[in-house]
């Protein structure tokens, strides 16, 4: 017999070249534990429902937790005759409990088998996903908290703009990382239904119990149509989507903290625990994991765009293209939990010099809009008005080589007579972070008051 799944319809054996383009099992045997637990199952519910005897299913059900012992000890020999996790599993079963292990297949097909196999998988990927991203989410409010009014320069373009704190700044990347979380708890909801049962696409005959399947593979509900059972990779993709924003949003942080971490900045020192050094250059601290984090959507994007491209156009119900979305599944999330575990790690152990940052933040005339704000404040200039004439005082403490706050009170008062000596009140960078008291500003209070808020919300989580 060619194939001992199939080997009845064949006359002849595949190609060297048919195995290796067709066999997965080099990446699928990930799934063993979901595999085996999707088996389990389905086993004990077709004893349940006499479909096969109870003696048989207990048979199969212990032949299988065996399987797992083996693979989990590194005893179980992998075959790419056996092309994937499911016919590799399925054939040790025979060999392990002889004729009972061929009837664990009945009212189900491989279409199904993988479908439910990847689902928990991805659950599981979204659940540690969110957990890391907890974590993240403490590193940065412990940070955001020592730092609630450590003044720093605020940039648009890269170019100073107006003094923040660093506690503020932290918080903006507890906001993505919130929206991230929230995310997988969303994509969790639509993925908590259990495909097993659907069979080859039409569904089965034989008694079967779906509700019993989900339920004791923990899913919420069975999937209510068969077709779209096996054909649905919508899970792949949304966690894909997920992986892809949430490496964005650590890239753009990995960025920041390759800046900061410049002896020009000087804003932060990474650890040595996450730094490397130069095997030339005595003097360096390369922050090679905040670079890697960094390129890391390289690869996460990539398996979105490739996942997406290999679904489109699909045909309904299963076809094997869909065999291709399972190493970039698994690729993105390990790049992915590493880059989350490297980001939490750089942020809880670096140290931030915050006279450096203070100091950046006098350069740079970050206070200008300060002092435009008092002139319509305190003298009434409509506010186009008072932008040329702080334009004109940022201009003469250029000329003069210092900051706007060390401009003598002649110069300022020569720009516009208007100006009293009281606007010297708004232009050191402390004034100006304590007065952004409107909603969501930078001003320490609010950065205090919303640390408080995300520690209580997720508490509650
Ligand atoms: N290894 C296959 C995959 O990952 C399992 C499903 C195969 N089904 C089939 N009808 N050939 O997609």
């Amino acid at each position: 017999i060619s194939n001992e799944m199939w080997g009845g319809r064949f006359a002849s054996g595949p190609a060297a070249i048919m195995e290796e383009i067709n066999a997965s099992i080099d990446f699928d045997k990930r799934l063993y534990g979901e595999d085996i637990d999707g088996s389990k199952a389905h086993a004990t519910m077709l004893g349940a429902q006499k479909i096969i005897s109870a003696e048989d299913a207990a048979l199969i059900c212990d032949g299988l937790e065996t399987i797992r012992g083996e693979i989990a000890g590194g005893k179980f020999a992998f075959s790419r005759q056996r092309e994937d996790i499911h016919m590799n599993v399925e054939a040790r079963l025979a060999e392990l409990i002889g004729p009972a292990a061929g009837r664990l297949h009945t009212a189900r097909s491989r279409n199904d088998q993988v479908a439910v196999d990847f689902r928990l998988h991805v659950k599981s990927a979204l659940g540690a996903l969110a957990e890391a991203l907890e974590a993240f989410i403490a590193a940065l409010l412990d940070k955001a908290d020592a730092h609630a009014g450590t003044v720093m320069p605020g940039f648009t373009h890269l170019q100073v703009a107006q003094p923040v704190t660093f506690g503020h700044h932290c918080l903006a990347y507890v906001e993505m990382a919130s929206r991230d979380l929230s995310r997988c708890r969303d994509a969790l909801t639509r993925l908590d239904e259990c495909p097993l049962g659907a069979a080859a696409l039409a569904g089965t005959g034989f008694p079967i119990d779906r509700h019993a399947t989900a339920a004791a593979l923990g899913f919420r509900e069975p999937t209510r149509n068969s077709l779209d059972s096996v054909s649905d990779r919508d899970f792949a993709l949304e966690f894909l989507s997920i992986a892809a924003i949430c490496a964005t949003h650590l890239s753009r942080l990995a960025e920041e903290i390759v800046i900061w971490a410049t002896p020009q900045f000087g804003f932060i020192r990474l650890s040595d625990a996450f730094s490397t050094g130069s095997s030339i250059m005595p003097q360096k601290r390369n922050p090679d994991a905040a670079e890697l984090v960094r390129a890391k959507p390289g690869r996460i994007n990539g398996a979105l765009i490739s996942l997406l491209t290999v679904m489109k156009g699909l045909p309904l119900t299963y076809s094997k293209d869909m065999q291709e979305d399972k190493e970039q599944v698994f690729d993105a999330i390990d790049s992915l939990s590493l880059a989350l575990a490297a980001a939490t790690g750089m942020v809880r152990d670096m140290t931030v010099n915050v006279e450096a940052m203070r100091r950046a933040a006098g350069h740079g005339y970050a206070t200008a809009t300060d002092l435009a704000d008092w002139l319509v404040r305190e003298a009434g200039l409509p506010f186009r008005e008072a932008h040329h004439v702080t334009g004109r005082a940022v201009a003469s403490a250029e000329a003069q080589g210092v900051g706007l706050e060390e401009l003598p009170f002649e110069a300022l008062h020569a720009i516009d007579p208007r100006i009293t000596k009281d606007v010297y009140s708004v232009l050191g960078v402390d004034a100006s972070v304590e007065s952004r008291t409107s909603f969501g500003g930078t001003a320490p209070d609010n950065v205090r008051a919303q640390i408080a808020y995300w520690r209580e919300r997720l508490g509650e989580a």
